[in-house]
């Protein structure tokens, strides 16, 4: 481990029943440092980012965070510790508008209670309006989560995962489902935040156009296992990489 190691997967697994899905898997990553993940579809990716971020339980090995074991701390203290994510599927209240949803990540991340949250509207509002500023959404705060674009949604959900301001990002398919012309300023905007904010951010993308023009380090996973970690030049020479992919299976 180095200095300026932010995470540090050692020999992680996870069984779900007969299977093992994800299968002791190591690697790290360096404080400031865009890192990719990819693998075919069910190869574990988000999985892994499950057992990261401690949403689900790993049956062997250990995680650091910060320098501190985290293998089994819980989701909601470790996004208070500094490491937040966002979900393939959107997880955002479709009924709520913008504005609630940014306010509500808000104020979950200051320990607040839902009762403040519908004594006073105005909370945070600052806090809300740069948010939504960030992720270029701040003329749409009143609308309705429902009556937004697809790839509008994606940005919201983005803006809420930044509002715990995290060290660390986990961005699971930040791009699936956006059209193709808003996928690259999506992405500009997250290398933008990393900047801005000395950011460190682990992404799953399925789009190789988008992972080969943005990753400092790219891993790629096949049937739960890590068959490679390198550069982007790397890995598109390495031998074992072009088989999975010229195999015929899909890449995600
Ligand atoms: N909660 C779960 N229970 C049982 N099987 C699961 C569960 N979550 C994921 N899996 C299985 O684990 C495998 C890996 O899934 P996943 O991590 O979603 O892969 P990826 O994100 O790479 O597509 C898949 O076969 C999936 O069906
Ligand atoms: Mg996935």
């Amino acid at each position: 481990m180095n200095d300026d190691t932010l995470l540090l997967v050692e020999n992680i697994s996870k069984r779900f029943g007969s299977r093992t899905v994800v299968d002791q898997v190591g690697f790290e990553v360096r404080r400031g440092e865009f890192m990719a993940i990819i693998g075919p579809n069910g190869a574990g990716k988000t999985t892994l980012f499950n057992l990261i971020s401690g949403g689900v339980r790993s049956d062997s090995g250990r995680i650091m965070f910060k320098g501190r074991d985290t293998t089994h701390v819980r989701p909601d203290l470790l996004c208070r510790g500094g490491l937040s994510r966002t979900f393939q599927i959107n997880n955002v209240f479709a009924g709520a508008s913008v504005r609630e949803n940014i306010r509500l990540s808000v104020i979950s991340f200051r320990r607040k209670s839902w009762d403040m949250l519908t004594a006073s509207k105005g909370l945070f509002s600052d806090e809300v309006e740069r948010m939504a500023s960030a992720v270029k959404l701040q003329d749409q705060l009143d609308k309705s989560v429902q009556e937004l674009a697809y790839g509008d949604r994606r940005r919201l959900e983005l803006a809420m995962a930044l509002a715990a301001e995290p060290e660390l990002i986990l961005l699971d398919e930040p791009t699936c489902g956006v059209p193709l012309v808003e996928r690259g300023p999506l992405i500009e905007l997250i290398q933008a935040t990393m900047q801005m904010r000395a950011m460190t951010a682990l992404l799953i993308e399925h789009d190789m156009d988008i992972v080969f023009s943005v990753a400092d380090r790219i891993a790629v996973m096949y049937r739960g296992r890590l068959i490679a970690d390198d550069t982007p030049d790397a890995i598109q020479s390495n031998a074992k990489v072009q088989e999975v992919y010229l195999g015929g299976a899909a890449v995600a």
